[in-house]
């Protein structure tokens, strides 16, 4: 049988890091099969928010990177969808392959399904019920224009039959006949697989004179939060109060969206506490190997982040979320985590409901593990 060419199209961090699964799997079990070509939109840049990714994950650099790099939504999108055409049209692959909900995935779910190439989407179905955000908008429009819709969770199953996806749809799948599916998520078949590396290779919580369990690990990266500087000022005081009421560290990998506004945004006097502190440690963005170090081995996860709500779950820790909702509704159902929004009460309430809370459940949300190969093996089945 001759191989099948699926196009993978990443931009973002957490694509990069997603993407790697599927990779793995056509490596090890499909390679007869498929022939994986990677597209990087360019969407992130820095090294430390794209190269490092490819270095330590063994993962090779993509045939194309658009280079688009940042840019208001819609020169962004509109930039990644003209450059991504051009490539379908030399490229001519079977499928297209996009993950989660940024800019680089709506450009690319669009570049493919209007010159009828069929979109496998995965993280399909994950609703915030909140289209001020823009990845709202992404992950609607995106898993509209779908073929293979793959949800991590039965919740995100559940929205697409709400939104008019029928469960019972048979083959041939196409834009108008689409299949959507419920398997598990890939991040956790990555979360799996590098656990053991990223403690074994990582130096980072010596790095950073980090004891495991007393530390707090805290991202912030969502645009609500950075751009307003009302939210902003609330989250950093609300964490500022919690390290020094309970004198426990902050480690905050420091997304480059953040580093740039927080000086601009911040009162200078709470920038100027923050930066002195002898309990924050405020760092570039980590790789990924050391940023499963620091889950596994922080007290507890404060952030905004989609990705790290569920991996601090993955790795059995409490999370605060900084939202005002969130898509992974599963965490907060179960008591791992809980959503305290910008409002400093709720999050210092939310730091001493876990302190003393005991047995904490996380029950199993994200699969076996192979959700990956089940992805890989549907879409050979839709394209043969
Ligand atoms: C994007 C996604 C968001 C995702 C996040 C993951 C959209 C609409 N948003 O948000 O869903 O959670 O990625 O991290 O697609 N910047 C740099 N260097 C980089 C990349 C960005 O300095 O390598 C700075 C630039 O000032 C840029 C800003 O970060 O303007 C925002 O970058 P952008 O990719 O537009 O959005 P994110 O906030 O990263
Ligand atoms: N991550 C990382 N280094 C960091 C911060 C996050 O490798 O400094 C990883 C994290 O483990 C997760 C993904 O990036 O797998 C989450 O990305 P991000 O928070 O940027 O975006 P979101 O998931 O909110 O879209």
């Amino acid at each position: 049988m001759s191989q099948l060419k699926i196009l993978t199209i990443i931009g973002a961090r957490p694509q990069i890091i997603k993407s790697v699964a599927l990779s793995r799997a056509i490596r090890n079990k499909f390679s007869d099969q498929l022939k994986e070509l990677v597209v990087h939109t360019g969407q992130h840049y820095d090294d430390n928010m794209s190269d490092v990714f490819f270095t330590e994950l063994e993962i090779s650099k993509p045939k194309y990177n658009l280079n688009v790099g940042s840019g208001g939504h819609g020169k962004q999108t509109a930039m990644m969808i003209d450059a991504i055409e051009e490539i379908l049209f030399i490229e001519n692959p079977n499928c297209v392959v996009v993950y989660g909900d940024t800019n680089s995935t709506l450009a690319g779910a669009l570049a493919a399904s209007k010159i009828h190439i069929p979109v496998i989407h995965i993280e399909a179905g994950l609703r915030s019920y909140n289209k001020s955000m823009p990845e709202e908008i992404n992950r609607i429009m995106c898993d509209h224009v779908s073929t293979l819709l793959f949800s991590p969770t039965k919740a995100g199953f559940n929205n697409l039959i709400k939104e008019g996806f029928k469960e019972n749809n048979k083959p041939p799948y196409s834009i108008d006949n689409p299949k959507v599916f419920h398997c598990g998520d890939v991040m956790f078949d990555n979360s799996i697989h590098f656990s053991l590396i990223a403690e074994e290779t990582t130096t980072i919580l010596k790095d950073n004179s980090l004891e495991a369990d007393k530390y707090i690990l805290a991202t912030i990266h969502r645009n609500n939060n950075t751009d307003d500087a009302v939210r902003l000022n609330t989250l950093f005081n609300a964490i500022n109060k919690i390290a020094k009421k309970n004198e426990i560290k902050v480690v905050i990998p420091l997304h480059p969206r953040t580093a740039k506004l927080l000086p601009q945004n911040l009162s200078s006097s709470l920038y100027t506490e923050i930066k002195t502190s002898k309990y924050f440690r405020i760092i570039d963005p980590v790789s990924f190997l050391e940023m499963i170090a620091l889950e596994k081995n922080a007290q507890l996860i404060i952030t905004d982040s989609g990705g790290v709500q569920k991996e601090a779950f993955i790795f059995k820790k409490p999370c605060i979320i900084l939202r005002p909702e969130t898509e992974w509704i599963e965490l907060v159902e179960s008591g791992a985590a809980i959503i305290a929004d910008a409002d400093e009460q709720n999050i210092i309430n939310a730091y001493n409901t876990f302190l003393t809370k005991k047995d904490i459940m996380f029950p199993n949300t994200f699969g076996d593990g192979k959700a990956s190969e089940f992805i890989c093996s549907e879409i050979i089945k839709l394209i043969n």
